[in-house]
């Protein structure tokens, strides 16, 4: 986590970097800094507590010329959130800066070897051990900054994506990435770098994804370099960025949540346009496609995810065993990676992720990888790494999504599993083109259910005003429905701050049933599936023990209704697509509680948009 961003060019450098940090407050939010060469030559560095908004009021009064800087947004890993662990770094000459998004492993060797020589330290993190390194080589091999990083990237362990500027050298950044992602925009008479292309849309449209093990040389007036950590010079690929400046603003919303709720009908369009096609007769995906046979002599899929994603990635295992009879196995990354997996080339490991850069999904494909699976990733951001780490893919296409609770990527990573699950499904003929014609006709429509299941906004945002301060919630289904629930929990507790616990309803009496009282509301979503019948009797058994009920059914539902508390009826669809429609309400009921309760919906405390930690 965290966002870096640096700037050299013709523009005043701190209003492209606080624009940039802005946008990439989404990485994290506690703390901000900035770190500029003036014109006079001073190196002046400014950090602030809390949002990038600190760090503005904290700068009105400073010197923020310059044409040169680099900037931070800080997601404390070592170090509290505090001014002096916010970054920039900078050695103790006071001639270097640097940011990092990322963590050194092996800092504290290098941090006792370092005070051994003398240098003092001044915050708790990691990173400053990076800056003095660089400072202590630069001093004692006489050598340029760029030979200095090197160096002393040589020497370090762990994941980075990094920017140095030097005071006595305002023409240079200096870049480089392990394990954490970067990538340079290249305008007509400046540079911009950043954690991802969003600081500098409505600059640039060109872009250079640095990969692992690359440092990039940024000189004013020069074309960009590439270099890897033995000193060898390596091609710069240009690529056109497509993402547009109106997709990263609010739009008329108080919120990107809500916008991005509301922008579902929309998302869900894009993401099956060109791919459910002839009237709902065909599903194309080409990552599937062009790798038929993989896909065909696959033995088992193992679906790797963290977070929502896991959650999409769960109903990823119920629709590829009932579409396609291929025994699926579900892991977290952050387990799977550490679980002694066994794997080999008859295995598919597919991998989920919005950000296409959480860490531990990336551990998990490199180990996939080395271990002979075939590698399918299922990403939004277009060029981030997972795509580019993997055998083959596809994109849900959904837009960046900024709200920090994942919402339009959560339904995307679902119609993209869906459809995979009907790809294969018909490629192994286990779907007859009849049944793949009846759920294309009603995945064309979803984007219209989606529309109508928002409607209930008022009836919803009424209804949260009933249950903002409950304490605890549980959230039960079963089937497709249950990691709905898991996922309805998710959205609560990461933005109100209450107690949600996801539950496979049949499970309930095993144990959470024992908490149920007036005190603790339930959400069940019981939508018209096969098993209907069998939700029933929980939901009697909730209100047989005076629980409140709130319950997600099907248009014309009837034995739920007459039970439930508050019934939220949504459109009647085949069950394998009820998910992106019942986690709907769910999304506008979390949403509507943490603004009842004032919270900061876009920015939860504690997380971050982009893990990139362990
Ligand atoms: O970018 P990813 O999909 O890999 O992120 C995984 C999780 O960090 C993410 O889904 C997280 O759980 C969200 N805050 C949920 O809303």
């Amino acid at each position: 986590m965290c966002g870096i961003v640096g700037y050299i060019g013709d523009e005043n450098a701190y209003k492209v970097l606080i624009g940039g940090l802005h946008r990439l407050e989404y990485r994290g939010y506690d703390s901000a800094g900035v770190a500029l060469v003036s014109p006079e030559g001073h190196l002046n560095v400014y950090k602030a507590r809390g949002k990038v908004s600190n760090l503005e009021n904290f700068c009105k009064d400073k010197n923020t010329d310059g044409l040169v800087g680099i900037a931070h947004t800080r997601w404390a890993t070592h170090g509290e959130p505090s001014d002096c662990n916010a970054h920039p770094h900078f050695s103790e000459d006071g001639n270097i800066a640097l940011v990092h998004n990322g963590t050194i492993e092996n800092y504290k060797i290098l941090k006792d070897a370092l005070m051994e020589h003398g240098c003092k330290f001044h915050s708790e993190t990691d990173t400053e051990v990076l800056v003095q390194l660089i400072e202590y080589i630069r001093i004692n091999n006489k050598c340029s900054l760029v030979d200095a990083v090197r160096e002393a990237l040589r020497q370090v362990v762990g994941a980075y994506a990094i920017a140095v500027i030097e005071k006595n050298n305002p023409d240079t950044i200096i870049a480089a990435r392990q394990s954490s992602p970067l990538v340079i925009g290249i305008g007509d008479n400046d540079f911009f770098l950043a954690s991802d292309a969003t600081p500098f849309v409505e600059f640039t449209d060109n872009v250079v994804y640095v990969e692992d093990g690359q440092i990039a040389v940024i000189k004013r007036g020069e074309p960009l370099k590439l270099l890897d950590l033995d000193n060898r010079e390596s091609t710069v690929d240009v690529k056109k960025l497509q993402i547009s400046i109106s997709q990263l603003e609010k739009g008329g919303y108080p919120h990107f949540m809500l916008k991005e709720i509301f922008e579902q009908p929309e998302t869900l369009r894009d993401c099956i346009r060109g791919r459910v096609v002839d009237n709902g007769r065909r599903v194309i995906l080409n990552g599937v496609l062009d790798n038929k046979e993989r896909f065909l002599k696959a033995k088992r899929i193992v679906l790797v995810a963290c977070g929502t994603s896991w959650h999409a990635s769960l109903l990823g295992k119920y629709l590829l065993q009932d579409m396609c009879k291929i025994p699926v196995t579900v892991e977290y990354a952050s387990e799977f990676r550490y679980s002694n997996p066994v794997l080999d080339e008859n295995d598919i490991v597919i991998a989920v992720s919005q950000s296409g850069e959480t860490a531990d999904t990336l551990a998990a494909i490199k180990i996939a990888r080395s271990m002979g699976a075939f590698v399918y990733g299922i990403s939004n951001v277009v060029g981030s790494s997972i795509p580019r780490e993997t055998h083959s893919g596809t994109y849900i296409h959904v837009g960046p999504e900024i709200g920090v609770a994942s919402t339009k990527a959560f339904t995307g990573q679902v119609m993209v599993l869906t459809l995979l699950a009907i790809c294969i499904g018909h490629l192994k003929g286990l779907l007859s083109d009849h049944e793949v014609e009846r759920l294309g006709h009603h995945i064309l429509q979803i984007p219209d259910y989606v529309k109508r299941t928002l409607e209930l906004n008022e009836s919803i945002e009424r209804l949260s005003l009933i249950y903002t301060y409950a304490r605890n919630f549980l959230y039960l289904g079963r089937g497709y429905s249950y990691p709905v629930a898991l996922e309805g929990a998710l959205k609560l507790k990461e933005i109100s701050y209450i107690h949600a616990e996801g539950y496979p309803a049949a499970e309930m009496k095993h144990g959470p049933i024992a908490l149920i009282d007036s005190e603790m509301p339930s959400v069940i979503i019981a939508p018209k599936d096969h098993l209907y019948d069998k939700i029933v009797n929980n939901v009697q058994q909730v209100k047989a023990r005076g629980g409140n009920i709130i319950a997600i059914v099907s248009d014309g539902d009837e034995t739920i209704s007459g039970i439930a508390d508050h019934v939220l009826k949504v459109p009647d669809m085949p069950e394998c697509l009820t998910p992106i429609i019942t986690s709907i309400p769910l999304q506008l009921l979390s949403y509507h509680i943490a603004i009842n309760k004032g919270k900061d919906v876009d920015m939860p405390r504690n997380l971050a948009k982009s893990v990139t930690v362990e």
